[in-house]
């Protein structure tokens, strides 16, 4: 008889009848049948033909022999990720010159900025991490000193990746060349392939004056930069027409990220508006199945030209926690007062871990304030096949805006979910055999039709 070693996990898929296991200390998992696992699990006579597999659950630290009557599966909790500072979101003013509809940071209104030298105070307390800064706000270009505090970071402190967020529309020609020196990231939002759509979220006359800013950008040698976009119900049928305008026109990269209804964004979220978006996000997933389908021959790489498949298979943690930089516990974000927050979309009072300017407290040490939910808190997600790699949906903040509570899982559970089983149990980034992706693409075109048809 056997049990699960502690820290291994298992779900069952019962549409497929197959089994994950899941090493949540070793980080790794194993396809295997229902039969074999009740063979091995349920039964006291093992059958002879599991005899290598269970030879190779033992050596692989799935199993391990089991007395009479003790439980199959050990309920010790697996320990959250070690905190580490890799990723830093700070917010370096509040005030903005756009008043985007969506916008989250609205309602972060203090009554002004940190003086520089404050700044340099935080950015002398990050250094010691070189984590990835992200300068966001509010508009960073608003600050009339950013520059000094780009080559405090760059010449001063060495911080190796610092990406500014930005609107696009404050960018001055004569900081170019400097800012391409010292290796600045861009990421520039933009909400719409046409200045009807964009305009109707960011204002007036603000594409064509990103347009000029990338424009720029491009002539001037800068490589580095993604131009972002926040589907909502407005926008959302220009995505497709975005990402074609940014790759092919400029070469630049493309995101996309969901929309979290928090701050100023709260306004736009009710039942109607989310139905819209979701109806159109889950047949935009469909359509972008079909293409690939309609371009599968022989070679079946173009599997490659999906993008969200890669980017759930990039997200895949295997430890149980959820797969945002909450539950990994590799950053945080500090708002214009020099408040530490989880995220940028988790600042209510109970997410709020201290002020880094006035607490003497090593940065490392505000994300032992918080311990990230595991996976089996979360009461929705106990029967999904996927459940210890999707981990609640991705990001917890989004959960918390759609459904008030960070363990319930939001709408977009089913693109997580679908992602996630085709990767897992078909492994469809890796998957040579042509006719298996077909089924497995038809499977997954049908799953978004039928969650589209049910917000209709
Ligand atoms: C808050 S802005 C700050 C930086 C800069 N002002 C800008 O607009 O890029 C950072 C990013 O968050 C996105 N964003 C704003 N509101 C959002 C929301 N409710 N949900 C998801 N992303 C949002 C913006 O589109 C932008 O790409
Ligand atoms: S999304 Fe950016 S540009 Fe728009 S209002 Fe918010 S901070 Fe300003
Ligand atoms: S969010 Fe949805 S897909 Fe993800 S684990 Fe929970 S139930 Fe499964």
């Amino acid at each position: 008889m056997f049990k699960l070693k502690e820290g291994v996990r298992y779900s069952i898929n019962h549409r497929r009848n197959e089994v994950a296991l899941v090493n949540l200390v070793q980080h790794s998992y194993l396809i295997i049948t229902k039969d074999a696992f009740n063979n091995i699990f349920m039964k006291k006579n093992l059958d002879s033909k599991y005899t290598p597999l269970v030879y190779y659950l033992k050596e692989h630290g799935y199993i391990e022999e089991r007395k009479p009557r003790e439980p199959v599966e050990n309920k010790v909790n697996v320990k959250p990720p070690a905190p580490q500072v890799k990723h830093v979101y700070w917010e370096i003013t509040h005030r903005c010159n756009l008043r985007c509809i969506t916008c989250f940071a609205s309602d972060n209104i203090a009554k002004k900025d940190l003086t520089l030298e404050e700044l340099f105070r935080i950015a002398e307390k990050l250094a010691s991490y070189n984590p990835e800064i992200q300068i966001s706000g509010g508009e960073p270009f608003i600050r009339h000193d950013l520059m000094k505090l780009l080559h405090y970071l760059k010449d001063e402190l060495s911080i190796d990746r610092v990406v500014i967020l930005t609107n696009g529309t404050l960018l001055k020609r004569e900081y170019l060349e400097q800012l391409r020196q010292w290796d600045i990231h861009f990421q520039i939002s933009l909400d719409g392939a046409t200045p009807e759509t964009n305009d109707s979220i960011r204002g007036k006359g603000v594409f064509s004056r990103v347009m000029n800013t990338l424009n720029m950008l491009k002539n001037a040698g800068i490589e580095n930069v993604t131009v972002k976009m926040t589907p909502i119900h407005l926008n959302i049928h220009e995505t497709d027409a975005l990402r074609m305008m940014i790759e092919e026109q400029y070469g630049f990269a493309f995101s996309s990220s969901l929309f979290e209804p928090s701050g100023r964004g709260i306004n736009l979220h009710n039942d109607e508006n989310t139905k819209k978006m979701l109806v159109k996000f889950y047949e935009q997933l469909s359509n972008q199945v079909t293409a690939i389908l309609k371009k599968l021959s022989d070679n079946c790489s173009v599997i490659s030209e999906f993008p969200v498949v890669q980017y759930v298979t990039e997200q895949i943690t295997l430890n149980g926690y959820p797969l945002c930089s909450v539950g990994r516990r590799d950053g945080f974000m500090i708002d214009s007062r020099g408040d530490v927050y989880l995220c940028p979309s988790l600042r209510d009072n109970e997410f709020k871990l201290g002020n880094i300017l006035s607490e003497n407290v090593e940065p490392v040490d505000f994300l032992k304030r918080w311990e990230p939910p595991f996976i089996d808190k979360f009461e929705r997600c106990n029967t999904c096949p996927v459940k210890y790699f999707c981990a609640g949906g991705g990001c917890i903040a989004r959960n918390l805006a759609f459904t008030g509570k960070l363990t319930e899982p939001s709408p977009y559970c089913k693109f997580f979910g679908v992602i996630t089983e085709a990767v897992i149990y078909d492994r469809l980034h890796e998957q040579k055999d042509c006719e298996k992706i077909k089924q497995t693409l038809y499977w997954m075109n049908g799953e978004f039709k039928k969650e589209a048809e049910k917000y209709k």
